[in-house]
């Protein structure tokens, strides 16, 4: 059966049908889906029922894997997934590794269990779109930014959401300062932006947070975003340079269980711990 792509938003999303299990471990759905990545930013791959293995060589086809070579378990499960812990920050807007020496290239996230409570759905907001969409003059204002990216930021520990012992293990991720604005190789422009991003370096941290907090809630308004509420079997791609994405709140006791593979980009980041400048991924 060939596959069916239908395109959701005009700035973000394209649901695609008709692929499934062992079939996504072909050259030509790897191609497919870095193409309608770069175009679509969110792919959602309905009744796709990937196992692991599958899941994992389909992964390994888009690129390099250097973070999570394996399977992750995402789930508020602690007996279930290492990360328990940390899961309640992913409801907020964050993009994955902006900590890590590699940014994350596509996050790979297939639906086990759905929340039993229909709670738990992801949102996703494209920063491409977003950052296209400003005025020249803002545009401008942006370009020679730099951030201090920290999982123990000042919003985030106001939040409240994390515990003494994910403080502790949190300290281990030194914060990271990296340009706002990321330029691909393609020569399209991204923002990196969510909870992450703490401050402005060089500004007041009132006077950046403001700032950030005003670019993230223009980068999150309803043109830009998409909404997906999982069903059982759902495999869904993003193109983490551009795509924020949070998972909005669902319980312990809801049975949400996701597995997750990641694709890292094939290059280092020039910012390392207050280094000074761009990278290109
Ligand atoms: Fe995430």
């Amino acid at each position: 059966m060939d596959a069916t792509v239908t395109k959701i938003k005009p700035d973000i999303g394209a649901e695609i049908t008709g692929i499934s299990g062992h079939a996504f471990v072909a050259a030509g759905v790897a191609a497919d889906a870095q193409r309608l990545l770069d175009a679509h930013g969110v792919l959602i791959y309905r009744d796709a029922n990937i196992d692991d293995d599958d899941l994992k060589a389909f992964t390994r086809l888009l690129g390099p894997v250097h973070e999570f070579p394996d399977v992750a378990v995402v789930s508020l499960d602690p007996e279930l997934s290492r990360s328990a812990s940390v899961q309640n920050g992913t409801f907020y807007w964050h993009i994955d590794g902006t900590m890590v020496e590699y940014p994350h290239q596509i996050t790979l996230l297939t639906c086990l269990e759905p929340a039993n409570d229909g709670s738990g759905d992801t949102e996703f907001a494209n920063t491409y779109a977003a950052y296209d969409a400003l005025s020249d003059g803002e545009k401008a204002e942006l370009e020679h930014l730099q951030v201090r990216y920290s999982y123990l930021n000042r919003q985030r520990l106001k939040q409240g959401f994390m515990t003494p012992e994910s403080i502790e293990s949190l300290k281990k991720m030194p914060p990271r300062d990296r340009s706002l604005v990321w330029t691909h190789r393609t020569g399209r422009k991204s923002m990196l932006l969510g909870s992450q991003a703490g401050e402005v370096i060089g500004w007041p941290i009132d006077k950046g947070e403001a700032f950030l907090g005003r670019l993230l809630e223009w980068s999150t308004q309803p043109r830009f975003t998409l909404r997906h509420h999982w069903t059982r079997g759902d495999l869904v791609l993003w193109d983490n340079t551009g795509i924020l994405h949070r998972a909005h709140p669902y319980a312990l006791e809801s049975g949400r269980l996701m597995h997750r593979t990641t694709v890292d980009s094939d290059q280092h980041v020039a910012t390392v711990g207050g280094g000074t400048g761009d990278y290109v991924a």
